[in-house]
């Protein structure tokens, strides 16, 4: 098996606005200079493991669109393989539209657009999913073009269930996946309960509901939380001054597959993990904020 770690997922433009507050219902809410900037949490992951050291590959869809073009331009950049990046002739580019607060806290709307248009037959016989080591995957292309690529896999499969499912996880996912990599807010979704992420056995009580011996919980400023087996480990976050915390889960979960890619253990990836996160949040964007691991070291002296 390579170390070639190969994301299968979704590639957005995102319009992001900074806010004074996010706007709730029926509030309208005057931002500054809006930026368009390339997101999408696959693409995220993919630049961030490509500037982390990773040899990386991209599945994935876009439209035949401006956006496209920036889409592309910006994972080739990142030294991203993108010949399983295909356009589509019927759906525009993906589009997020992006609020960030004066914390750096921010809320999304996606518009999978071509991303939706990534079929399960188009991700059968793809050598770039059955001879990575680590397949990672999220979830803003279709179920089951996800279930697909997980199964085709011969590799490790990292899933970032993000967007989670209201109604959980399919099991037929959940039998395909070796690590699983929820934010807390996710983990309560796919728990279907309330969970306190100040209580470390709530979450772990929750973690151990998905059935999956190795589950990684982010923490955000708390930093993370590691179940593999019956071990448990906290990991503390560095603490920093957030400017945009856009992609800086995507950051972590790029980390974890480079440190997984390359035969760490989980906690061994979680501490590497957490700092890469951090010091995405200290940029604005979502891929021009993506560290190399110099950058990281630079960022949170
Ligand atoms: O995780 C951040 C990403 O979520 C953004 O870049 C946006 O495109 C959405 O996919």
């Amino acid at each position: 098996m390579s170390d070639q770690i190969t994301v299968v997922g979704s590639a957005n433009l995102d319009i992001v606005v900074p806010v004074p507050q996010h706007p709730s219902r029926g509030e309208t809410v005057l931002g500054g200079d809006h930026a368009r900037i390339p997101g999408g949490k696959g693409a995220n992951q993919a630049v961030a493991a490509a500037r982390l050291g990773g040899a990386v590959s991209f599945v994935g869809r876009i439209g035949a669109d401006a956006a496209g073009v920036e889409l592309r331009s910006s994972l080739m950049n990142a030294g991203v393989s993108c010949a399983e990046l295909k356009e589509v002739a019927d759906a525009p580019s993906g589009i997020a539209l992006i609020t960030v607060g004066p914390d750096g806290d921010n809320a999304i709307v996606v518009s999978p657009g071509a991303n939706f248009h990534l079929r399960p037959a188009d991700i059968e016989n793809l050598d770039a999913v059955t001879k990575a080591s680590v397949v990672l995957l999220q979830l803003e292309i279709p179920m089951d073009s996800t279930i697909a690529a997980a199964r085709r896999a011969k590799g490790k499969v990292i899933l970032d269930p993000a967007p989670a499912p209201a109604d959980g996880l399919p099991r037929e996912l959940l039998d395909e996946v070796d690590v699983v990599i929820p934010n807390e807010t996710e983990l309560a979704t796919l728990a279907r309960r309330h969970v306190d992420p100040d209580n470390q056995d709530d979450l772990v009580d929750a973690a151990r509901s998905l059935a999956i011996p190795q589950v990684v919980v982010t923490l955000g400023s708390r930093g993370a939380l590691v179940i593999d087996g019956a071990e448990v480990t906290a990991v503390p976050a560095p603490v920093i001054e957030a400017v945009d915390t856009t992609a800086a889960g995507d950051a972590f979960r790029a980390a974890m597959a480079v440190s997984v890619a390359a035969g760490q253990t989980l906690e061994q990836g979680a501490a590497s993990a957490v700092r890469v996160g951090a010091a995405t949040a200290l940029r604005f964007g979502a891929q021009p904020s993506l560290p190399t691991a110099t950058e990281v070291d630079h960022l949170l002296t």
